[in-house]
């Protein structure tokens, strides 16, 4: 008999009792997963948890204040941020080939998460303390995409799965492994996380770097921001938040596309809403937008962003298409 309550008071227990004196350390995504991961790992063992935030310049608008600021005054915990960007948009010059995108940034992201683990590491040691343990909050659905499960073919390598720095030698702690999104989203309510963090509508950890399709650069990770952000205000505002399992917004950065703005003729580029319905990502249905929504966010984007002179709407189901378009 699954309970959120049961299972929250179950893995606090089971956690504290392996983790014993030791340090513990968790990266932090911005996601609900690694939230309330980190959550459940704290009212376990308090100061004894360090979080990690490596802010690498592909998240949206809003989310890096969301993780310093917000998650940090919700929860008290203690919180290491490294700003990243700039190296993360420099070692992605260049690439438009999808895998090759989340190689990249699954690789920098190891290498910048290690350092700042090792810092830790140090800090701790000259206390006397030893870090031995690593949260993660790998759900799921992540360990079967990921091949991790009964023999399932990689689809899509997620760098959040098996990413580890070994030479750390942590171990693991794993707390949602068995769970899917909804029963994370019971703990997270049950553990007081705000609202807004608990029904974060889920976002890939590369990040907007593979919702770009071309090369990433700062100015069209900024175009590509200011649109999703939009959107998401537009589907706020409709109710349709809880409705939406995730909103892809994508800026197809190497279309071009002849349009009139005012007296003059464009050549822009389009950006995509792919709105979609789904209970654990493995399968999806588009969602059917209402057409004022629609009308409103492609008003505003077209008016807001310059560049972009056109938008176009994602009505392929999952199969045949991923949610994401990289
Ligand atoms: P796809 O595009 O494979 O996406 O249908 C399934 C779910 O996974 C998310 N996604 C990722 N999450 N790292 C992640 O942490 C990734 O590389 C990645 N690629 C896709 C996607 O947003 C959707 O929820």
């Amino acid at each position: 008999n699954w309970s959120p309550k049961g299972l929250m008071e179950e893995q606090i227990e089971k956690i504290r009792e392996e983790v014993g004196d030791d340090q513990v350390i968790c990266g932090l995504s911005g996601g609900v997963d690694s939230a309330v991961a980190a959550t459940l790992v704290h009212k376990a063992v308090g100061d004894q948890l360090t979080c990690v935030f490596v802010n690498h310049g592909l998240l949206r608008e809003g989310e890096v204040e969301q993780v310093q600021h917000d998650f940090v005054q919700a929860t008290g915990i203690k919180l290491k941020t490294v700003d990243a960007s700039e190296e993360f948009v420099s070692a992605l010059k260049g690439v438009t080939e999808p895998e090759a995108k989340r190689k990249i940034i699954g690789d920098l992201f190891i290498k910048t998460f290690e350092k700042a683990a090792s810092q830790i590491v140090a800090e701790v040691g000259e206390k006397g303390a030893k870090v031995k343990w690593l949260v993660q909050g790998t759900l799921y659905p992540d360990v079967v995409e990921s091949g991790g499960g009964s023999g399932t073919a990689v689809i899509k390598s997620h760098h959040n799965v098996g990413g580890l720095p070994e030479n750390l030698e942590f171990k693991l702690i794993e707390p949602l492994r068995s769970l899917f999104k909804d029963e994370v989203r019971q703990i997270g309510t049950h553990l007081g996380l705000p609202d807004y963090m608990v029904w974060r509508q889920p976002f890939p950890g590369p990040g907007l770097a593979i919702r770009i399709v071309g090369e990433v650069t700062q100015d069209r990770l900024n175009l590509l921001r200011r649109a999703d952000a939009i959107a998401r205000e537009e589907m706020t505002k409709a109710g349709l938040d809880r409705k939406i399992w995730q909103c892809p917004v994508v800026l197809l950065a190497n279309v071009h596309s002849v349009g009139v703005q005012g007296d003059e003729r464009t050549y822009g580029n389009p950006i995509v809403i792919r709105p979609i319905e789904s209970s654990d990502a493995m399968t999806a249905d588009w969602f059917h937008m209402p057409y004022d929504v629609l009308t409103a966010i492609s008003n505003r984007i077209t008016n807001e962003c310059r560049g972009i002179n056109r938008v176009v709407y994602d009505v392929t189901s999952k199969p045949p298409a991923t949610i994401e378009w990289e």
